[in-house]
């Protein structure tokens, strides 16, 4: 079962998997992502603001929330770490930088 994410302002939607993260998805479906760590949850580099859908966000973890915090934003469901998040359901997120990586 996949799960529509839509992400602002690039206009994209990814089919994103049961259990996959969004950073996870990005890459499988060709999606360059900001990052440094390539997805360990210890940038924060590849955060996003949830703007709609939070109630299908996977719960935040000890590692994401450490991220949220050092990113000094609040621990609400609206900032998130898209490696550590797995939706259920239909979620929109803003996330500038996100685009097709370019075939080599
Ligand atoms: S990719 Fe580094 S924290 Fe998510």
């Amino acid at each position: 079962m996949t799960h529509t994410v839509a992400v602002r302002p690039a206009g994209l939607e990814m089919e994103v998997l049961d259990g996959e993260d969004l950073f996870s998805a990005a890459h499988r479906l060709g999606y360059r992502w900001p990052t440094v760590c390539g997805g360990n949850g210890t940038c924060r580099t590849c955060f996003v603001q949830v703007d709609e859908g939070a109630g299908n966000c996977s719960p935040v973890g000890p590692l994401e929330r450490e991220g949220i915090e050092a990113l000094r934003r609040p621990v609400d469901g609206r900032t998130r770490l898209a490696c550590q998040l797995r939706v259920v359901g239909p979620v929109t997120v803003t996330r500038r930088g996100v685009r097709r990586r370019v075939q080599e």
